[in-house]
């Protein structure tokens, strides 16, 4: 599911750069604040539901399951990127919002392209190793509880975002 969410995510990376490539500020803006609300509630499933389920699971269940220093070195680093794909993505709304020359453009397309490259390396990070985690250190019935929760925050995105914005 996570997965999935990280294939549309690149999706409207894409198509964000693509309008950034056209120029219109107002379908760049539109792009970019629905980039920002996607990736945030992405993020906030992370934290709320997939973190703390990995970090309490019980690290000595199985000889074959990774070490919680690994684990928690991991998801540091995780948490690290998401602070600087949302820092980066709210200056970039409001460097939106200001009434500036078109050289505005060009310092969001330099800082996407600088996020759609550290958030491609982040996305595998998670798809080899942390989202396979779960099958190793969490038992089906707390699999299946993360995922009903994981499920439930994704879905609980702002209405304004749920239309279809092609
Ligand atoms: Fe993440
Ligand atoms: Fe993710």
């Amino acid at each position: 599911m996570l997965a999935h969410d990280h294939a549309e995510i690149d999706t409207l990376t894409g198509d964000l750069l693509a309008e950034l490539e056209q120029g219109d500020k107002l379908k760049v803006f539109t792009r970019l604040d629905l980039l920002w609300a996607r990736l945030a509630v992405h993020i906030r499933a992370e934290h709320l539901c997939l973190f703390p389920s990995i970090l309490e699971a019980d690290f000595t269940i199985r000889s074959d399951v990774p070490q919680y220093q690994e684990v928690r070195s991991a998801i540091d680093q995780l948490r690290l990127d998401h602070e600087f794909f949302m820092r980066e993505l709210g200056a970039n709304v409001k460097i939106m919002r200001q009434e500036t020359a078109s050289e505005q453009l060009t310092e969001v397309r330099r800082s996407v392209v600088v996020i759609q490259r550290r958030l491609t390396k982040h996305n595998q990070l998670e798809e080899d190793y942390v989202y396979k985690w779960v099958n190793v250190l969490l038992g089906e019935a707390q699999r299946l509880a993360l995922t009903a929760a994981v499920k439930r925050e994704l879905e609980n995105i702002p209405p304004r975002f749920t239309s279809d914005f092609t």
